[in-house]
């Protein structure tokens, strides 16, 4: 009872975002008519997927009001809808690459969603942009031929103000897209796949869900949880068979950064980032993500000790790159990093297996066809007045489109992220406004050209760039105090109103986020 009170008195506290605020805008502006079901359109794939109000099991003790996406498949193949196991409230949606996907979206929360498939090249109606936005009741039916290379994907809410708190409360899936190609690699099969989505939350003495105020200040700081969990469970423990894994890693959190790596000291071997796989293996001694990113590692625990444990060990710094680690509770610290999830080896014998060498073509995408590498497309993150801004703009009404974000079909671009260290100086909290912006853009998978002004003289930015992936297919990419980050990417397929912002789920919903538009 009391529970539920509580869940109703957050969803109706207002979202005090100051005089910017466009929430009253959003909420004058003539609601779009949600996308039904189109007859000639013959889905390989039928799933309705409910966002509700439900409990889960995220820690020992009393269980937790979350929000969550629960659902059910009405056609497809038995795997194709699963949820991660631990809590069992994140949903993993698998389909091929070439599939057609009928998701039926139900909004059975107290206020109004939309869903973002972030990572796919999609149309413009099926992006989940905020302009989409559909209130409690209703539905919206999502049309998707699956045209994205095999990898790892994810799903969120994305309704204007409120992706912060609806990703927070739980909502959240994984969808994995497998193809041909990926089959012909000899990667370990779905049954010897590890996804693991990384999330902070922080728990009151109820173990209830505490979110951040209204406050415009913590706003800005992005939110930061006191324990890690993992597939929603905290501590994350699960038993493997000793042989070759395919772990599959997302970051989910709404603000922190995670600096992983093994326990045993031995190094990761990445066969995938956002965009899915590389061309080969690569190995790498830590891995950092920010919020929105993948990775794919390939692991062979057959060398293990039945009885034996590895555990993933974390670091993790908030935007203003503050280690936490320490403050964070949950397992006792290895190294200064905390296990988040460990995995203790069963007695089944092992099995060895060869590392995968070739693992995929990559897709053309070449620095000379760009139209600008002259002088790439600025998005210039700067910070005035406690809000953070792109090119000095925050995001505006729904559908408008600057002029100066609009790009042509077919045509590759370079666009530069830059992050000037100068921002936020003399604002009377020192460096502290210095954050690092996980820049994410929607409808593509971009390539990093470059990374300059880093501070070769900082042995934390030193370490964090070490376990960037910026080698594979990007969809987001961490831009540090005082870099300059140049992407490369090919506006295909699809016209329509697109996408970018940073994906610090606060700074998204204070306006750090801007439309573009792909033209025919
Ligand atoms: Cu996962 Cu618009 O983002
Ligand atoms: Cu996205
Ligand atoms: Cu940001």
């Amino acid at each position: 009872m009391q529970r539920r009170t509580f869940v109703k008195s957050l969803s109706a506290a207002p979202l005090v975002l100051g005089p910017s605020s466009s929430l009253l805008r959003a909420q004058t502006m003539e609601r779009i008519a949600p996308a039904t079901a189109t007859p000639g359109f013959a889905p390989d794939i039928e799933i309705v997927l409910r966002a509700q109000v439900g409990e889960a099991a995220l820690r020992d003790g009393a269980s937790t009001t979350v929000w969550r996406f629960a659902g059910e498949l009405m056609k497809g193949a038995s795997d194709a809808l699963g949820f991660l196991d631990g809590s069992g409230h994140i949903p993993i949606i698998r389909a091929r690459k070439g599939e057609k996907l009928r998701i039926h979206f139900e909004n059975h929360l107290p206020e109004d969603s939309i869903v973002h498939w972030h990572g796919l090249n999609i149309e413009q109606r099926m992006d989940g942009h905020p302009m989409y936005a559909i209130p409690p009741g209703a539905r919206y039916v999502y049309e998707i031929e699956l045209e994205s290379r095999a990898g790892t994907y994810w799903f969120h809410p994305h309704p204007h103000e409120r992706t912060s708190f609806q990703v927070y409360q739980g909502l959240a899936g994984m969808l994995i897209v497998h193809d041909d190609e990926e089959q012909a690699a000899g990667l370990p099969s779905p049954a010897h796949e590890l996804p693991l989505m990384i999330q902070d939350r922080s728990f009151d003495a109820d173990n209830q869900l505490v979110y951040i105020g209204p406050m415009r200040h913590n706003w800005m700081m992005g939110f930061r949880g006191d324990y890690v969990l993992v597939n929603g469970r905290e501590p994350y423990a699960r038993d493997v068979e000793r042989t070759a894994h395919r772990v599959r890693i997302v970051n989910t959190s709404n603000a922190s950064l995670y600096h992983l790596r093994w326990s045993d000291g031995s190094p990761f071997t990445v066969i995938a980032t956002d965009g899915g796989l590389l061309e080969a293996a690569r190995e790498q001694a830590t891995l950092t993500l920010g919020v929105g990113e993948r990775v794919e590692v390939w692991v062979d625990f057959s060398g293990f000790q039945a009885g034996e444990q590895l555990h993933l060990l974390a670091e993790s710094y908030t935007p203003s790159l503050q280690n936490i680690t320490v403050e964070q509770g949950g397992r006792a610290l290895q190294d200064g990093a905390r296990p988040i999830a460990s995995f203790r080896f069963t007695e089944q014998a092992p099995v060895v297996t060869v590392r995968p060498e070739r693992l995929s073509e990559q897709p053309a995408l070449d620095e000379r066809e760009a139209v600008n590498s002259e002088s790439p497309r600025a998005v210039a993150i700067a910070m005035r007045r406690g809000s953070f801004y792109l090119n000095n703009r925050l995001f505006g009404a729904m559908q408008d489109v600057p002029d100066e974000n609009k790009v042509k079909l077919g045509s590759t671009e370079v666009w530069e992220f830059s992050n000037d260290s100068s921002m936020g100086m003399g604002m009377g909290m020192g460096g502290m406004m210095q954050m690092a912006h996980p820049m994410h853009v929607h409808n593509v998978q971009f390539k990093v050209l470059s990374r300059t002004g880093s501070r070769e003289d900082n042995a934390l930015h030193q370490s964090l760039r070490a376990g960037f992936t910026d080698y594979g297919l990007k969809d987001v990419v961490v831009v540090l105090p005082g870099e300059r980050v140049r992407v490369l990417m090919k506006f295909e397929n699809h016209t329509g109103i697109y996408l970018y912002h940073c994906h610090i789920l606060e700074h998204e919903d204070l306006g750090m986020m801007q439309n573009y538009l792909i033209e025919a």
